[in-house]
């Protein structure tokens, strides 16, 4: 099991590479299911969720051809309608294939996922919303068995803004009959990306980027093309890397206007930022920076998965700010790690309070989930001294080549392999 070796206190500075959008890869592939064919997926980014889904893609019976971010998809020969236990206990997305199944072979046996590192994340939604389309859900041996010979449009209005469950909504409302409302839809960039790629498939959908989808069903749809968008979070994440580390750097192939919220903030705290079309450049050099708090919420708000990356922010700037998160309130299990790096950082209930220190001082730390990850690697990049960043598996889940990138940034990086976890 890897771990990372940081020496911190370099400051950042040059150019990198935004890759793909995991989020966007994670819906997009199991959409390719929904047609008989060959999809292709530019710009998919080299991460083990993906890895994960590719998995469970050639299980069902896909052909997979992944060369170069350049991800074909044959889904001429499926054969099986079963996501195992064994992939959806690595990664939740997995339930994604629970809509195209049922709408395009009328069965999905899909594991339930069960928690997170950092709490329950239930699936309710998704059921919800396939139950009204007309399938029949059952709950057996740990399994969500879902049957319909045909679906049928329906309105859907879900409680929550729930990007799994729109996603999941939108793939298997496509090919039902008739029309489908979905109400309180999540138009998080991924959805509307997956409402593009869909159209092109020959999807009737209208208020892509809204909070109604209208969806109505067709008969059948086609493969298609598309690049997926650059992901929004990993440019949070470099972004902060720099102000953590007082640098100025520029990111290629991003999308600012998908991270508005977070560069709303980074200014708010002092930083100089420049949005041109598709490059970020952030300058937090000679800078005092100042406390700033977020509140999450769902797009276009303020992230959850930036929550933790934000949190190591703050703790290095003098004063007090709070991190509070409406859409997991469990999710802090970056707070003790951050301590032992000598954060100040209280948690209240889903509310980190944070008084800013002087200095972080290296120490060993763990990993236990992907953002919590990515957190401690800023963190470590900070500190005085050496930080070893333990179980960066789960790093590699969702961040492809993270250490590469901060390296060819001027950060002191390794990745060695280690026996402690
Ligand atoms: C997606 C992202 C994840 C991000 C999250 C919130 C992917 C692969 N993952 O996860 O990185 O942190 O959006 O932006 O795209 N909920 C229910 N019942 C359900 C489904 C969700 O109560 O059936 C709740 C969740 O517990 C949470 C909220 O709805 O409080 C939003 O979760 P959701 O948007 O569904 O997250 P995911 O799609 O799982």
């Amino acid at each position: 099991m890897d771990k990372f070796i940081i020496t911190g206190g370099k400051e950042l500075s040059g150019s990198v590479s935004v890759s793909g959008a995991k989020n966007s890869s994670l819906a997009l592939m199991p959409a390719s299911l929904l047609a008989t064919g060959v999809s292709i997926l530019n710009n998919t980014p080299i991460l083990n969720d993906v890895f994960t889904m590719i998995k469970l893609l050639k299980h069902l019976g896909s052909e997979i051809n992944f060369q170069d971010e350049r991800l074909e998809i044959n889904t001429n020969k499926i054969n099986k309608f079963t996501a195992p236990y064994e992939h959806v206990k690595k990664m939740r997305a997995s339930v994604y294939v629970l809509g195209p199944l049922l709408a395009r072979f009328g069965k999905a046996e899909v594991s339930l996922p069960g928690g997170c590192a950092w709490g329950p994340r239930p699936v309710n939604l998704h059921l919800e919303a396939m139950k009204k389309l007309g399938a029949e859900i059952d709950l057996k041996d740990g399994y969500i068995i879902a049957e319909a010979k045909q679906l049928q449009g329906a309105k859907i209005n879900f409680d929550i803004s729930s990007v799994g469950a729109t996603g999941n909504a939108m793939m298997a409302a496509v090919l039902a009959k008739g029309i489908s409302v979905i109400n309180n839809a999540a138009n998080e960039p991924e959805i509307t990306q997956l409402a593009e790629f869909l159209i092109k498939m020959g999807a009737k959908i209208n208020g892509v980027g809204t909070n109604k989808i209208e969806i109505q069903g067709v008969e059948e749809l086609k493969p298609a093309e598309i690049k997926t968008i650059p992901d929004r979070i990993e440019s949070g994440t470099l972004l902060i890397a720099a102000a953590m580390t007082k640098g100025k750097i520029k990111l290629t192939d991003t999308s600012p206007g998908h991270l508005e919220a977070v560069l709303l903030k980074l200014e708010d705290c002092g930083c100089k930022i420049v949005r041109k079309e598709n490059e970020i450049i952030i300058d937090a050099k000679n800078t005092e920076l100042k406390p700033i708090s977020i509140t999450t919420s769902i797009y276009p708000g303020f992230p959850t998965d930036m929550q933790a990356q934000w949190t190591a922010l703050m703790s290095l700037i003098d004063g007090v700010s709070t991190v509070t998160d409406t859409i997991y309130f469990d999710r802090f299990k970056h707070v003790p790690e951050l301590n032992r790096l000598g954060g100040k950082i209280e948690l209240d209930r889903n509310t980190a309070v944070i008084t800013g220190v002087k200095k972080l001082k290296g120490a060993k730390v763990m990993s236990t989930d992907l953002r919590a990850s990515a957190s401690l690697v800023l963190a470590g990049l900070a500190a005085e001294g050496t930080t070893e960043v333990l179980r960066v598996y789960h790093l590699d889940r969702g961040y492809q080549k993270i250490e590469e990138k901060l390296k060819s940034l001027g950060a002191n990086i390794e990745r060695v392999e280690s026996k402690e976890y």
